[in-house]
């Protein structure tokens, strides 16, 4: 095996330590675009200015850009090309420096800088791709004005639009025409943006907290316009909730938002102009499912949530990029639990941290929340910088307390309008509003790794004492770890009563060990820790028989109670894996009581029935095989599903009561529980749940129906599931999004089978590698069904190594996100482990791999 320090050309990594103020600064840019699919123009003008005293030259970042032409203040110069940049030296202490590049959007597949997607051309510059536009200091801390010029065919591209206000239009030569627009707000280059192309508009406006109307837009293909409904819904809501819940208005005339069916991320904040991801704009009914449909709203407001954390005050270099991300999740996060039910919310927000963000930290690839070093910063747009950053700002607010962390935002907000900043910028505000000291906190940016907490609650006669310790594994590059600040809200229940002996407080624990006293009990105590995930730990409780069954019914936080039955579950399934008693009776009374209880919401009983996921079965243990953890979690589920079937089929009756007009909690979570209720029938009484399965299928009057059905259809097998699958294709062939789902539910069956049908399904005539969001839909479902993946034969690995070379070719963006899917060999049993590291090292053998695949590569062969 290559060696990483050794292989030839190895990228290298950049240093968070080595940051340098920018030499040069370039308060204005004029840019003109002449615009052509095949060849595009683009003149650029930088108004350019010395930063402090030094004689070094400007130097300007560019890549695949053929450079026609460069002159500095008017001059014509030479042109000196060192290591991609453009060397430019300059005497005095200002300069305009023009260039002129071509550039090619048409054969532009890593969709970085300017590309062309289904007939438009759009940009994304995040992190780098300013720099395959146009020559420039490609960094964060460079926020300079914008004027952008555009002209282009009128009849293909009749709509232009870039950041800001527009200014003017006009008619030019040969059928082309023209418009400007300025954006008054200076930016980094990552959040410039442009989009020209053939689209229809949704229009409507919202008046600010101060009375200013916005006018707002979301731009799709003609067709697709009666399915932004939505998105637009979303947005009022978002802008609304801004300015309620962070006192933050919207700051131009117009926003803009346009969706792109080729796009490798979810969308992206460009000012004044969110560019998204098709999928995170369009749905009805028919064609979307509840969780598209939140994820949609989520999104929306995500991005419009960065115009403050993000864009107004933006990161000063790379390592920073939690201050945005971090931030601006929990805010979305905060919206949706306004907009639906808080529990439900923070259910699924923790359910995405454990399945996503856990193993991350626990793997080769674990690093904090703010990275020390990368060797290509988008494999850094990762659960742990954006998940674990989010839980991270909900902790200070847990500590600071709703009112002083409002404070500490809005003195963030006031002190660095305008500025490129650090994550120790935002810690500061928020000390400084609060009084409160967060050197301890700070830890929580430096250090990587999930802590785990152990607590035990000893009772006595007078009371009880609760014993609680911490402490956070080794992660690469970090073997010492120091004890972190931990928000617990803890609580005591009677355990006869049920009533709150001692009602929720937060305990700070900032100790290796501590224990804190309770007095004055006056029945036994149950101990509720963690409440509603108020820190992102791994808790280990000491429990007695009997309490968790107790909590799961009683607990006064309902995402306490869920908590109780994933942990119960949690210790049978770690139980039988480890070739122990499997005991299913507790879990099945549990699962009864909460099934049947009055004082649960559908949505909260569907979520709490659901059986912790392979994943994180196998993140419990050190080592594992996914067949044998397959295995007993689909016996536990069979036993669960053969003693409760009568309520099973009842509450799956029942819920078909759900109004499929209506996106309220109820409504949703009803079909959320019809969906669990038939999943649990498909294990006990397969010939049953295929026919309920078909019935729904067929007589399904939302996608949200009608996909839950399929999956079932599709994972039981036999020609009712092909017919369905055949028919699901006729009905939506026409609907990227619905085709990508078709692809998704094939691949996510955990079966033998599966691989073959993958494989088939790639040479399929609608797959193509070049779609990222189809490439996702074949190769991510496949890569995240342990059991279809985790073949012991390893030509499940073997599939995904190729699909990465072969992705790496034309985006290796997209190709790198597949890779920590093979790094986690060391958790697996030694059969698959090797041939896990097989596949990497065949990977990581490739001549000329980009340095997005060769840095994930290296570090999960470690
Ligand atoms: N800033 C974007 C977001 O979080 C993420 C993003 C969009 C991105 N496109 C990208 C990151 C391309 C890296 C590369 O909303
Ligand atoms: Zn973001």
């Amino acid at each position: 095996m290559l060696d990483v320090r050794t292989a030839p050309a190895a990228p290298s990594a950049i240093h968070r330590a080595d940051y340098r103020p920018p030499d040069w600064l370039v308060p204005a840019i004029a840019l003109d675009f002449t615009l052509d699919p095949e060849r595009t123009i683009v003149r650029s003008r930088l108004e350019v200015s010395r930063n402090g005293e030094h004689d070094l030259p400007l130097r300007l970042a560019g890549e695949e850009l053929d450079l026609l032409s460069l002159r500095v203040d008017g001059e014509p110069r030479e042109l000196l090309i060192e290591d991609d940049q453009l060397v430019i030296d300059l005497t005095g202490a200002t300069a305009v420096v023009e260039t002129e590049v071509a550039i090619r959007p048409a054969t532009n597949t890593k969709l970085m800088g300017l590309y062309s997607s289904g007939g438009l051309l759009c940009t994304q510059c995040e992190s780098q791709g300013f720099r395959r536009i146009t020559y420039f200091p490609d960094r964060p801390d460079v926020l300079s004005k914008y004027r952008v010029r555009m002209s282009a065919d009128r009849t293909a591209f009749p709509v232009l639009l870039s950041n800001g206000n527009p200014l003017a239009t006009g008619e030019g030569e040969n059928g082309t025409h023209w418009a400007e627009w300025e954006d008054p707000f200076p930016k980094p280059c990552y959040l410039f943006a442009l989009v020209a192309g053939d689209l229809a508009v949704n229009r409507d406006s919202f008046t600010t907290m101060t009375g200013r109307e916005v006018e707002l837009g979301i731009w799709v293909r003609e067709a697709d316009l009666p399915k932004t409904g939505h998105a637009m819904w979303a947005l009022k809501q978002a802008m609304a909730w801004d300015e309620q819940a962070y006192g933050r208005e919207y700051d131009l005339d117009r926003f803009n938002i346009v969706a792109v069916s080729d796009f490798n991320f979810g969308a992206m904040e460009n000012k004044g102009l969110n560019i998204f991801n098709t999928r995170y704009v369009l749905a009805d009914r028919e064609t979307a499912s509840d969780g598209d449909f939140d994820a949609i709203a989520a999104v929306v407001a995500h991005e419009y949530f960065h115009n403050w954390s993000g864009d107004r005050v933006t990161c000063r270099d790379w390592f920073q990029l939690s201050l945005k991300e971090g931030l601006t999740v929990f805010r979305d996060q905060s919206f949706s639990e306004a907009m639906g039910s808080p529990a439900v919310e923070r259910i699924d927000q923790v359910r995405t941290l454990r399945a996503a963000q856990f193993p991350e930290d626990a793997g080769p690839l674990a690093h904090p929340i703010r990275p020390d070093s990368y060797i290509e910063i988008t494999n850094f747009y990762t659960a742990t910088v954006y998940n674990k950053g989010a839980e991270v700002i909900r902790m200070l607010r847990t500590i600071l307390g709703a009112e002083d962390y409002r404070k500490g935002t809005d003195l963030y907000f006031e002190r660095h309008d305008g500025q490129a900043v650090t994550c120790e910028d935002f810690v500061k505000a928020l000390e400084d509003a609060s009084g409160r000291d967060l050197t301890q906190f700070r830890r929580w940016y430096a250090q990587a790794g999930t802590p785990k907490v152990s607590a035990r609650l000893e009772q006595d006669d007078d009371g009880a004492t609760l014993h609680l310790s911490q402490q956070t594994p080794p992660t690469p590059g970090q073997a010492d770890k120091h004890p972190v600040v931990l928000p617990l809200k803890t609580a005591l229940i009677g355990r006869d009563s049920g009533r709150e002996l001692v009602p929720e407080q937060v305990i700070l624990l900032t100790e290796g060990e501590q224990s804190i006293r309770f007095d004055g009990l006056t029945e036994p105590a149950l101990l509720s820790i963690n409440r509603n995930f108020s820190a992102p730990v791994i808790m280990d409780v000491a429990r007695q028989p009997g309490e968790l069954e107790a909590l799961a019914v009683s607990d006064t936080d309902s995402f306490a109670r869920y908590e109780a039955l994933q942990e119960l579950m949690l210790r049978e399934l770690l139980s039988g894996i480890n070739e122990g008693p499997l005991n299913a009776e507790p879990v099945i009374a549990a699962a009864r009581a909460t099934l049947t209880s009055n004082a649960l919401d559908p949505a909260l009983k569907a979520d709490a029935l659901l059986l912790p996921s392979e994943t994180m079965l196998a993140e419990r243990r050190e080592t594992s095989d996914p067949a044998v953890i397959h295995r007993v979690r689909d016996t536990l589920r069979a036993a669960i599903g053969t003693a409760l079937k009568t309520e099973l089929r009842d509450h799956y009756d029942a819920a078909s009561r759900a109004n499929p007009e209506s996106l309220s909690g109820e409504d949703k979570g009803l079909r959320r529980l019809r969906a669990t209720t038939l999943g649990y029938l498909a294990a006990a009484d397969p010939d049953l749940a295929r026919e309920l399965a078909r019935e729904q299928y067929e007589s399904a009057r939302t996608m949200t129906e009608r996909q839950s059905a399929l999956g079932v259809l599709a994972m039981l097998g036999g020609p009712q599931a092909d017919a369905a699958l055949a028919d699901f294709f006729n009905r939506f062939k026409a609907d990227a999004l619905v085709i990508d789902k078709w692809f998704g539910i094939q691949a996510s069956v955990p079966s033998d089978a599966t691989l073959d049908r993958v494989v088939q399904l790639a040479a399929h005539p609608d797959f193509t590698m070049a779609n990222p969001n189809r490439l996702r839909a074949l190769a991510g479902s496949f890569a995240a069904t342990p059991f279809a993946f985790h073949r012991a034969d390893g030509r499940g690995y073997e599939w995904l190594a190729d699909v990465i070379l072969k992705t790496d070719a034309i985006n290796p963006q997209t190709a790198a996100r597949f890779v920590p899917a093979l790094g986690r060999w060391r958790k697996l049993e030694p059969g698959r482990a090797a041939l896990m590291r097989k596949a990497l090292d065949r990977i990581f053998a490739q001549p000329n791999l980009s340095k997005d695949v060769f840095e994930q590569v290296s570090k999960s062969l470690g």
